[in-house]
Order: C-alpha cells, then sequence, then structure tokens
C-alpha cells in the first residue's frame, strides 16, 4: 500500500517494514556489543506505541535479559505539587541495575525527561535509551539518545505502533502525513 487513509487525513509510505528491520538488526547488535557483560538489564518498553519495536528488538538480544512493560501517567496533583508523573506497571526492583528504556519515537523530549525523573528516584545503576526513530530537530532534552534506528524530519507519521488519534498502529510500514482530506 502506497498510501493510507486514517480519519480525515491521507498518509504515504516512507519507511518499509525492511528498512524498519534492517535498522533493528544495526540497533540490536550494537546493543549486544555494548551490553553483554551487564548482568541482566532490564528493557523498559513504554506503552502503548512502544510494543512492534519491542518484539522485534528483544529477539535480537543475545545475552540474559528482562523485559517490562510501562506507562507514564500524568495527573493533576494538588496546587503545592501541580503535574504529577506516575509510572504504572513497574513492578521490578530496579535499583543499582542497568536499564534501557525503549521508545517507539523521540520527539521534543519531554515524555523522555519525565521518565528518567521518575527512575532516577529508583536509583538505577544506568538509564540508557533504545528508539526506533528520532527527529534531531524537534528534541530539546538533556539526556544523550543512546541508539537509535533512524533519524527523521519534523513530521507526523503512523505505522508500526505508532498512532493518530488511536488508529494505525497495526500498520507493518510507517507512513508520513501527506494531507487532510
Ligand atoms: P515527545 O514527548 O515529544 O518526545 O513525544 C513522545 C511521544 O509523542 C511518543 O512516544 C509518541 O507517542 C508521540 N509522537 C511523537 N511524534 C509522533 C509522530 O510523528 N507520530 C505519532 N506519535 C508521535
Ligand atoms: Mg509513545
Amino acid at each position: 500500500m502506497k498510501n493510507v487513509i486514517l480519519k480525515d487525513k491521507e498518509f504515504t509510505l516512507t519507511y518499509t517494514s525492511d528498512d524498519i528491520q534492517s535498522d533493528i538488526d544495526v540497533l540490536a547488535s550494537k546493543i549486544n556489543h555494548d551490553l553483554k557483560n551487564v548482568t541482566v538489564p532490564l528493557f523498559l518498553s513504554i506503552l502503548n506505541g512502544s510494543f512492534m519495536f519491542t518484539a522485534d528488538l528483544l529477539k535480537r538480544i543475545q545475552f540474559p535479559c528482562e523485559v517490562s512493560f510501562i506507562k507514564l501517567a500524568s495527573y493533576q496533583g494538588t496546587s503545592s505539587t501541580g503535574v504529577v508523573n506516575e509510572l504504572i506497571g513497574l513492578q521490578e526492583s530496579i535499583e543499582g541495575r542497568t536499564v534501557i528504556i525503549i521508545e517507539d519515537i523521540v520527539d521534543t523530549g519531554h515524555t523522555l525527561e519525565k521518565l528518567y525523573t521518575e527512575l532516577q528516584k529508583k536509583n538505577p545503576a544506568k538509564i540508557m535509551i533504545a528508539t526506533l526513530l528520532y527527529k534531531p530537530d524537534s528534541y530539546k532534552g538533556s539526556h544523550k539518545v543512546d541508539y537509535v534506528g533512524k533519524s527523521i524530519p519534523n513530521d507526523f507519521i503512523v505505522g508500526y505502533g505508532l498512532d493518530y488519534d488511536g488508529i494505525g498502529r497495526n500498520l507493518p510500514d510507517i507512513y508520513t502525513l501527506a494531507r487532510q482530506l
């Protein structure tokens, strides 16, 4: 499919499933090289967007590891606390461990900043980040993004886990917003 229509928008194919898989091959071999001597690192997959990337990445990891799926929820606390961020789903202790955040996409980096803050409170030995996609022109975060599948322009994309208003996550390829219908 060259183009897909999701709700009121048309998207065009930009990043095929084959492209994605070969980028994940490269990314996984870097992680295998860098982390092979670390004792049971914990991969933390950020739902919902990262589910497909996590499955494909983890199949290529060649050392003993754990994987857990978490969400970051933001809600309004009291007036003194303002917006509160809460990690949902983290059962494992991360104290003293190497943690690798798995993201589908890093855009402004706001999500990553909040995640770092919440994870750091739990005293991990090290936090690393692996993202399939990265928008360097948009990124304003303070942390280095350790592993990037592909750097992309500041366009809105869908597919392979990424959604437009809840839909499009099931597409095996990635599409870029082309026009409003
Ligand atoms: P950030 O906090 O701006 O880095 O954005 C992170 C989150 O925004 C990602 O985990 C995605 O859920 C979402 N996002 C950012 N860019 C896109 C996009 O192009 N398509 C779909 N979702 C996106
Ligand atoms: Mg996401």
